[in-house]
């Protein structure tokens, strides 16, 4: 049976005994869970968070790392840090890096990249704009971070990438894509890879859709054919908002 992929991020929240909290709670209540769930708490709560998460098919997940292995790079945390951790997958290039903090598709690229050369599993976030959207550019601006971030992967490590969708208009703001919307983007993601790697490996690649995803809109959203799982934001941060998400079918 085909298992969705729900993953929190928790962004820049929570301290360190209101993760470890927060991560109890959810390996408490997801035990039994049939999806892939995965948490990604900031960095600073990462080791507290990996000791509660022992014996738990929780996954834990990084918010983003440093494009460098190791060297003098003033407040980076780096990949060799998070596998050292117990991390096992990273979010990278997610629309707050990419605007607040000028990530480029080249800089998500070298993370990518590097995260695949040490095993971590990459969700490379992927989305457009309100103003690209209105403006026809949907397509060209997602198929190009697509294109861009996927760059030098190989078919064998595709295997190891979660692409996620988020519509930067719909995160955090209450306005979620509506399923067929979403799932249109997701099948032109699918049709995009499918031209650099196959039909095949299109069909497998996992998509998640991410933006204002909730208890009340997480089935809907996963019903679409193309739609594999949910990166959530807002509603990851309470075990009583995450949980039947996660447990959404
Ligand atoms: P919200 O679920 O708060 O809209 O955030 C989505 C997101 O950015 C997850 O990475």
């Amino acid at each position: 049976m085909r298992s969705y992929f729900i993953a929190g991020n928790w962004k820049m929240h929570k301290t360190v005994a209101e993760s470890v909290a927060l991560a109890k709670e959810l390996k408490d209540k997801l035990g039994s869970c049939k999806e892939k769930v995965l948490v990604a708490p900031a960095f600073t709560a990462l080791a507290a968070v990996a000791e509660v998460l022992k014996g738990s098919s929780i996954m834990l997940g990084a918010q983003n790392m440093g494009p460098e292995e190791q060297g003098a790079h003033t407040g980076e945390v780096s990949v060799l840090m998070l596998k050292d951790l117990g991390v096992k997958a990273v979010i990278l290039g997610h629309s707050e890096r990419r605007h607040s903090y000028l990530e480029s598709d080249e800089l998500v690229n070298k993370k990518v990249l590097l995260a695949l050369k040490h095993g971590l599993e990459p969700i490379l976030c992927v989305g457009e704009t309100l103003e690209e959207r209105e403006g026809g550019k949907l397509e060209a601006v997602v198929g190009t971070q697509v294109k861009k971030g996927l760059a030098g992967v190989s078919a064998a490590d595709l295997a190891k990438v979660t692409i996620a969708y988020e519509p930067v208009w719909a995160i955090g703001t209450g306005k979620t894509a509506t399923p067929e919307d979403a799932d249109a983007v997701h099948a032109f993601i699918r049709k995009e890879v499918a031209g650099l790697y196959g039909d095949a490996a299109a069909k497998a690649l996992c998509i998640q859709y991410g933006g204002s995803v909730k208890a009340d809109n997480a089935a809907l959203l996963m019903g679409k054919p193309n739609i594999d799982g949910a990166l959530v934001g807002g509603a990851s941060l309470k075990a009583e908002t995450f949980v039947p998400i996660a447990s959404f079918r």
